[in-house]
């Protein structure tokens, strides 16, 4: 199951992404973290020192875009593959069990408290809000776009709610949707834009109220989000514990706050895959993205890219096609996996 956690800057994404991931991991779940904030801090928040970082995906672009191709015979160069290049037959997928494969090993590692780590990497202001052949975020999405996830397992994506998500299709990718909204105007404003995209798409989205001061800040909540408020979480002095890098169990958090991380679980579990519209939809915004901008960057047709036959889901896993078995290619820059 994915979900990702979008908002304002300062809103708690980080907080609340890091808090959800430990949770999940607590109950024995294997759960992968995704930094794709701007300011990359869940690391910090998971507890992972800055020198133990795993490799920035969004540095490493051409490697995952070579290993993910796989054999596909669509897909003959990593220059031609863009952050919405969808997988066919031929191509790697990616699961979470063991997450043995070259690319969980390589951009992934684990954290004190359970969950893995990845990162896109610090943003520049160039990837910022544009459609960008190179933005780091299209690791997130080539990442998802590859991946055959099921119940019990989950990715847990840190994610600003910027026009780049937009644009590429990234927020379609979720099975939820969280949006942090602190109890101000200002905190709810990104809300009413990000619902329209996502009902327009069949996007599920539910709001998630921060620290929350009392009654009157979730009176203020329900006036502007109404029934699309799921729950919330009170101002936390754990937290603030735990943002001062003094030690912090889950355990530490308030009552009302444990539950919060229940209710986000059990409405994520609650929610039914459909493949079907997971592989159209990326289709869909393959298309716009290649008749916006990435026919002209790539010098070629990408509709091209897309392959009829295959089907998006464990269907892919199961049935092995004439492409399946995929040679070892030699590795880029020596020793590593990828
Ligand atoms: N429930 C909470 N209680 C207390 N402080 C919080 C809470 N949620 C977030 N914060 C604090 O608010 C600040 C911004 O949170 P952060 O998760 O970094 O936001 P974002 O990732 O959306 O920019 C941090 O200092 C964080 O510790
Ligand atoms: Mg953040």
């Amino acid at each position: 199951m994915r979900v990702a956690f979008v908002g304002k800057g300062g809103s708690g994404k980080t907080t609340l992404s890091a808090l959800f991931s430990r949770y999940v991991a607590g109950r024995g779940a294997p759960v992968v973290a995704v930094d794709a904030d701007i300011n990359q801090h869940l690391g910090m928040i998971l507890g992972v020192e800055e020198p133990d970082l795993p490799p920035p995906m969004g540095g490493h672009l051409t490697e995952i875009k070579d290993y993910l191709r796989g054999d596909n015979p669509r897909i003959p160069s990593a220059e031609v593959m863009v952050k919405t290049t969808p997988p066919g037959r031929g191509s790697r997928l990616l699961t979470l069990g063991e997450r043995t494969d070259p690319l969980h090993r390589r951009f992934a590692v684990p954290t004190p408290e359970g969950p893995e780590l990845m990162v896109t990497g610090p943003f520049e202001e160039s990837d910022l809000g544009v459609a960008c052949y190179h933005s780091k975020v299209g690791a997130v999405e080539l990442y998802l776009n590859h991946l055959v996830d099921g119940a019990g397992e989950y990715v847990v994506v840190d994610m600003t709610a910027g026009a780049d998500s937009f644009a590429s299709g990234l927020f379609t990718r979720f099975d939820m949707t969280y949006l942090v909204a602190e109890p101000t105007r200002q905190g709810v404003s990104v809300y009413r834009q990000y619902r329209d995209y996502a009902s327009e798409f069949g996007v599920r989205i539910a709001v998630v109220g921060n620290k929350v001061h009392g009654e009157q800040d979730v009176a203020f909540l329900r006036d502007h989000v109404g029934d699309d408020l799921l729950t919330w979480f009170e101002h936390s002095a754990a937290v603030r514990a735990l943002e001062q890098g003094r030690p912090f169990a889950l355990d530490d958090l308030e009552p009302a706050n444990l539950d919060a991380l229940g209710v986000l679980l059990k409405q994520l579990d609650g929610c039914e895959k459909d493949w079907r519209r997971f592989g159209e939809q990326a289709i869909e915004f393959h298309l716009r993205n290649a008749a916006a901008w990435a026919n002209r960057a790539t010098g070629t047709d990408l509709a091209a890219q897309i392959d009829p036959e295959f089907v998006f889901g464990p269907a892919a896993l199961a049935e092995p096609t004439p492409y399946a078995s995929v040679a070892p290619r030699p590795m880029e820059g020596g020793g590593s996996p990828l």
